[in-house]
């Protein structure tokens, strides 16, 4: 799966950004949204993913790099997120945020920055839907992807896989097609991009190329042996 970042799109006019992602290919629409103190950034909240749900089907992944995303889960779920993902580094209790995703009808996910290692969340990938491996500290778009990401990545596939999990394994920040291929290699079954999206000069081509890398390799529940 692709996911496109919408940080990278032009908001001022998002409804329409959102659009062309979706004809170029998009499986999902990637949310960033940030509260200032997460991280050192702030995005958009929930009034924003409303005004945008109308634009198109494609399944909304709210990316939430929030302090306390317990406080925010219900109001980003009725604004139209469809999957929800929170960090495992945020406070509060993750175990009662991802009971309120699901109880809202979402799908979950859990995130990991890079500092942190992939045991602390080993408890919660027999519940997730998705597991988000990120290969930039988060806050930004644009940023270059950190090499160190694939070995958690082939940690992950190697644990879920053990586990008989459902999860799929995501990569997010600085994917262009050579990290997104290597991605795949270790066992990404999606890839986030903004950048090479929603700046490509053929979103369409960017797109289809990253989903041949992720078709090609062992990593992607699509592959047949
Ligand atoms: C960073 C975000 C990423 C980022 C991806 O904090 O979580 O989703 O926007 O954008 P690129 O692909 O430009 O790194
Ligand atoms: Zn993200």
């Amino acid at each position: 799966m692709v996911s496109t970042s919408i940080l990278s799109a032009d908001f001022g006019d998002l409804r329409q950004e959102v659009r062309r992602a979706t004809r170029c290919g998009a499986d999902r629409i990637h949310l960033d949204v940030m509260d200032g103190h997460f991280v050192g950034n702030i995005s958009f909240g929930p009034a924003v993913v409303s005004s945008i749900r109308g634009a198109t089907k494609t399944p909304f992944e709210t990316h939430m790099m929030v302090e306390k995303p317990q406080d925010y889960i219900s109001a980003f779920a009725d604004a139209g997120s469809d999957i929800i993902i929170v960090h495992a580094e945020a406070s509060g209790n993750i175990s009662n945020a991802l009971s309120l995703i699901h109880k809202k009808g979402a799908l979950s996910g859990i995130a990991i920055s890079p500092q942190t290692p992939i045991k602390v969340v080993s408890k919660y990938l027999g519940v997730i839907d998705t597991l988000l491996v990120m290969s930039v500290n988060p806050g930004f778009g644009g940023q270059k992807f950190i090499g160190s990401a694939l070995a958690k990545i082939s940690q992950a596939k190697e644990l879920i896989d053990r586990i008989g999990s459902r999860a799929t394994i995501a990569v997010d920040g600085g994917v262009d097609l050579e990290w997104g291929a290597k991605a795949a290699l270790a066992g990404a079954g999606e890839v986030v991009a903004g950048t090479y999206a929603f700046k490509s000069r053929n979103m369409a081509k960017s797109i289809s190329a990253l989903k041949h890398a992720l078709d090609a390799s062992p990593g992607s529940k699509g592959y047949t042996k």
